[in-house]
């Protein structure tokens, strides 16, 4: 099984919002982060896990790469993720890790001026 942690519940830097407004996403919304190299999306998740599973969207043409932090440790970096083909065409986007149990937190940070994709949860599992 998993653990599903909404994007409504996930910290966002500045100028991020939570936004309802592209229809298909789970929960109450989606996490719009700013379009700004830096800009995050952060959640606090339980382990133990082996693996993260992101729900995101991404309307453009372009993939929105972010680097993957655990803990403030950088674990994957420039991870794209590539373009669904609409606002409201939801995919995910997993990335392998090793949480031991515990309290964690999971930060993705945008690396290009375009900012992260629309999130939408962390499926935590494994
Ligand atoms: C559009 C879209 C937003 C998205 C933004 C972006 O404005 O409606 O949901 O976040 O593009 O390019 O990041």
């Amino acid at each position: 099984g998993s653990t599903r942690y909404e994007a409504e519940s996930a910290s966002l830097s500045t100028g991020g919002t939570i936004d309802a407004n592209h229809a298909g996403f789970s929960g109450t919304g989606f996490a719009n982060g700013a379009n700004a190299v830096g800009s995050y999306v952060e959640w606090q998740v339980n382990g133990p896990a082996s693996a993260l599973a992101f729900g995101y969207a991404n309307g453009t043409a372009a993939a929105r790469p972010v680097d993957i932090s655990v803990d403030g440790t950088v674990v994957a970096t420039g991870v794209p993720f590539p373009a669904t083909g609409a606002w409201t065409t939801w995919s995910t986007v997993t990335q392998p890790v090793n949480l031991a149990a515990g309290t964690h937190t999971v930060r993705l940070t945008a690396t290009t001026a375009d900012g992260p994709a629309n999130l939408d949860y962390v499926d935590v599992s494994g």
